[in-house]
């Protein structure tokens, strides 16, 4: 997914990337480049496997650098990509700005000159620059609008007691995957197609636990849980009845056994249960950013606030218990479905502060969320990880819970553990920090009433039929997201679909644009705005694919021009030079302004991660390809009187039949013709 990517606004540059370490949260923030320098020391162990380099067989070798694509290809790319969805007379506007802009001796060559300059110093060139513009730098609250979350299959639990084994077996399963990260041992990623083998970034894995994101006035910082100066956190933070106890789940050099887990959740539950408290302090992590950061530098005022938000800010993760939300039953094993839409909106905003969006700490990287009545899943701040590493943790998680559960049964915990009592925060509040909730209350409810958020199967077919006609899943998928856009509003839009940069050193990720021209065709062919037999719709509807897939490539293979484009505007304001004219018109804020948000998530079990619109007259849409399923999550926004989710799902599914239709057709006819 996508936050809104920051347009051509010149907002003033702030001397750091935001990015700092855990022991200077408060002190001078580290240099951008140090900080990636600091990651520059991983090395990919090629398990002695030959990469794409069949000369230079080394087995212990850095990633490659992410390119600096040809300023030429760029502006091209760029130019291509806003055919389908600005006017002709923009266009030709446009394209005279393009044209200035990358003349010979312009502006833009002595850009990319520096740009070429700046990328030899550092590891990834683009990250400070698109870390800044797609999170830090974007002032909305993180609930809903950055925030994922992600639903696991449904759990049983018969009675308090079975839902804290769960608990306590979830921990042990994420202290487990602790250890190997913090060994720096996971196994590499490897690229399945498109040289295949190749390994990818582990980076974002390691920043998973311990990441945390601070509040700014100008913009966030992302403190990395890098420094030597504090000590690695040994607790986690349970949020129970809108409270925050701090577990400490290694004493004295040790893990706590699953049954210590057990027995110290148990007390968290009825701690909290016996001294309700009268402030919810989990909703200031709902404000938005920048009211958020001013409301923090209140509550810090007072230091037993100060040392509470620190135990928070370190902690590995936060473990929600919820209340009940009043969901039906969870039916164990059933296939997520329309009906488990509950279950999401558990999982992006806790169902509004009567019920849990106050038992929440958004700011920290993992959140998991047990229910009590079977729902679990996650929410997460985006700005450490893409949803991939999250998806490899989780499937880590629920294999790890299903083992142990089969292994042992967890024998009756103790009724009184030795361990002292898990210690609830404390909070000293003014009549100023008692407002400032009172605000994110009314603000949240009506950001959560807000919320219009249609779940799917799509179970015609999966990732099996596209691939039966020698088309990629995903861009099949693409097309018909354009394709469905185009049939309610009668023209394409800004889309943004997540691509990995992975194969690079510290790669996140660039965009695939899938408003193409082709797609747009093909589109109009299907709605009978262009006049087409069934081959030429048929021929249209490859052209667009190929198309996509062709971004797609360029994209991964780090040639995308989204970050590139950001790189040089971000580079001007740096030198201190004109932003250039083509950042200032309006074809670059449009084609920045994406009323569809897409991604795929792909998990291997029935799991799936969901999102916001990230515009207030757009669409989110995530997806997750199986087999021979494929399950959606279109959320838009109720206030908006033009968009509705239920609609473009509804159309979406039509879409996807009508492609499917088309292509048996096409290949009946093709069959009749081979035949006579
Ligand atoms: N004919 C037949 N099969 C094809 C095909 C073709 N023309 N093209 C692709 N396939 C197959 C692939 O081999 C693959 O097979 P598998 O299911 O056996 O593995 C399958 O179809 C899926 O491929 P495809 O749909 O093309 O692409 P993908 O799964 O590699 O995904 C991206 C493409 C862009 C989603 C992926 O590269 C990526 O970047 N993922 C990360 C996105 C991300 O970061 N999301 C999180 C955001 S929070």
């Amino acid at each position: 997914m996508c936050t809104q990517v920051a347009n051509g606004h010149q907002r003033p540059m702030p001397v750091s990337n935001g990015v700092t370490s855990a022991g200077n949260q408060r002190g001078a923030k580290r240099a951008p480049s140090e900080y990636m320098n600091h990651v520059t020391t991983t090395r990919y162990v090629a398990n002695g496997e030959l990469d794409d380099d069949i000369h230079n067989p080394i087995q212990l070798r850095p990633l490659p650098r992410l390119p600096v694509p040809l300023l030429h290809n760029t502006l091209v790319r760029y130019l291509q990509s806003i055919r389908a969805t600005v006017s002709r007379e923009q266009y030709d506007r446009t394209e005279n700005l393009v044209r200035e802009f990358g003349k010979t001796g312009g502006q833009g060559e002595y850009l990319q000159e520096k740009l070429l300059e700046y990328a030899e110093s550092v590891t990834n060139w683009s990250n400070r620059w698109w870390l800044n513009d797609m999170y830090l730098k974007n002032h909305l609250p993180l609930p809903l609008n950055s925030n994922p979350g992600m639903v696991f299959p449904k759990q049983h639990f018969r009675d308090e007691g079975q839902r804290l084994r769960f608990a306590a077996k979830l921990i042990s399963g994420i202290l487990d995957y602790k250890v190997i990260i913090d060994a720096r041992a996971l196994p590499v990623d490897r690229v399945r197609y498109c040289k295949p083998g190749q390994p990818l970034c582990m980076e974002q894995y390691y920043r998973l636990f311990s990441s945390y994101r601070v509040p700014g006035e100008v913009a966030d910082s992302l403190v990395s849980p890098t420094s030597s100066v504090m000590p690695e956190p040994e607790h986690i933070i349970v949020a129970c009845n809108n409270q925050f106890f701090v577990l400490d789940v290694i004493v004295n050099f040790k893990r706590l056994s699953e049954q210590d887990l057990l027995s110290q959740l148990k007390r968290i539950v009825d701690v909290s249960a016996e001294n309700p408290q009268p402030h919810v302090l989990g909703l200031l992590s709902t404000m938005g950013r920048v009211e958020w950061a001013h409301a923090r530098k209140r509550l810090i005022k007072v230091s037993t606030n100060r040392d509470s938000l620190d135990m928070i800010e370190r902690c590995i993760f936060v473990l929600c218990l919820d209340a009940n939300m009043g969901n039906p039953p969870a039916e164990v094993g059933k296939p997520i479905d329309a009906d488990d839409e509950p279950l999401a909106h558990q999982m992006l905003h806790g169902g509004g502060t009567a019920l849990n969006s106050g038992n929440r700490w958004f700011d920290k990287t993992m959140q998991f969320i047990i229910g009590d009545d079977g729902t679990c899943g996650l929410n997460y701040e985006h700005s450490p990880s893409e949803g991939v590493a999250v998806v490899q943790l989780v499937e880590h998680l629920l294999r790890y819970i299903d083992s142990e559960t089969h292994k042992r049964k967890l024998t009756r915990a103790q009724s009184i553990c030795e361990l002292p009592c898990p210690r609830v925060l404390r909070w000293k509040l003014s009549e100023e920090s008692i407002q400032d909730i009172e605000t994110a209350r009314i603000r949240m409810d009506r950001h959560v009433g807000d919320f219009d958020l249609k779940l799917h199967r799509y179970t015609k077919f999966g990732k099996g039929f596209p691939k039966s006609q020698n088309m990629s899943p995903d861009a099949f998928i693409q097309i018909a997201l354009q394709f469905t856009y185009y049939r309610i509003y009668g023209h394409l839009t800004s889309t943004y679909e997540s691509a990995s940069t992975r194969r690079f050193q510290e790669g996140r990720v660039d965009n695939i644009r899938a408003a193409t021209v082709e797609a747009l065709e093909f589109a109009r062919s299907m709605v009978g705005d262009r006049v087409a037999t069934e081959a030429e719709k048929m021929e249209l509807l490859r052209a667009a694919i190929q198309q996509q897939t062709d971004i797609c490539i360029m994209n991964i293979t780090g040639q995308g021009f989204d970050c590139h484009l950001l790189g040089l505007r971000e580079l001007a304001r740096e030198l201190g030079e004109p932003i250039p004219d083509i950042f200032s018109d309006e074809s670059y804020h449009h084609s920045n302004y994406f009323n569809l948000s897409t991604s795929q998530v792909l998990t291997k079990l029935d799991t799936f991660m969901c999102y916001g619109a990230v515009v207030p007259d757009g669409y989110g849409a995530a997806y997750n390809p199986h087999e021979d399923y494929i399950l959606f999550a279109i959320a838009s926004w109720k206030s908006c009187p033009t968009t509705s989710s239920e609609v473009f799902r509804d159309k979406l599914f039509k879409s996807l039949n009508d492609m499917r239709a088309l292509c048996k057709r096409a290949s009946t006819l093709n069959n009749n013709h081979i035949v006579k």
